[in-house]
């Protein structure tokens, strides 16, 4: 099944299943983000719109953008402000949804469904303000490693979604070649406490526009 019909599915549980990764991605998000300023935000893949309520409270203009119809209707129903905009639309294709240009493009689980992240990189520099942000927080490459992957159970079936690794240094490349600095990157694990696996759960990196 196509990842576009998966997350359509996965659209009504996505907010209440267990599912430490999202959990650690609003974190890290809020953690990262805070230390900067912008004003105005593109949100790719922006789901349920989980780190949109956020987002929208740290900027005057937001345009979220997912290809899944059922995760924008959630989005849509829970997010009802002038600031925000929602549109439907596939990210692995040319980036025609929008004319305008931001100061924050975040990108939140998302990368681990797209084939080639060089595209991804170059579209975003397109659409960035000059010393823009590139905001990315993603499932860690060395759990893939290890075979793990976006899931979700319905109907006690376990549907695995069709992903993608990315090597950090992918990462690296496709921000060099697009003309971004690196500004940081970062592991995050999950609590201590209920931890045995060292493993890191979430990638983050933050890349300026300086082409
Ligand atoms: C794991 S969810 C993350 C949602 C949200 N960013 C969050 O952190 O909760 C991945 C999202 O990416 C969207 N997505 C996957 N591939 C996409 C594509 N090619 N174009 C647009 N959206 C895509 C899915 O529909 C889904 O809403």
């Amino acid at each position: 099944m196509s990842v576009k019909k998966n997350y359509d599915q996965w659209a009504a549980t996505y907010d209440s299943n267990e599912n430490k990764t999202r959990d650690l991605d609003k974190l890290v998000s809020q953690q990262t983000l805070r230390k900067y300023d912008f004003n105005s935000v593109l949100e790719i893949g922006c789901g349920t719109g989980k780190n949109t309520k956020w987002l929208m409270t740290h900027c005057s203009r937001l345009l979220g953008v997912d290809f899944s119809k059922k995760m924008l209707q959630y989005a849509q129903e829970k997010i009802i402000d002038p600031r925000v905009r929602f549109m439907q639309a596939d990210i692995s294709k040319p980036w025609q949804f929008t004319d305008e240009k931001f100061d924050l493009i975040s990108c939140n689980l998302i990368l681990e469904h797209i084939q080639d992240i060089h595209f991804i990189f170059q579209q975003a520099a397109s659409k960035l303000n000059n010393n823009g942000l590139f905001f990315i927080s993603e499932y860690h490459p060395f759990r893939q490693y290890l075979g793990k992957q976006a899931r979700f159970e319905i109907d006690g079936a376990t549907i695995m979604i069709d992903s993608h690794v990315h090597h950090i240094s992918e990462f690296f490349d496709a921000g060099k070649e697009n003309g971004f600095e690196l500004l940081e990157i970062r592991e995050w694990f999950d609590e201590i406490e209920d931890n045995n696996d060292k493993t890191p759960r979430i990638l983050s990196l933050v890349l300026k526009n300086v082409k």
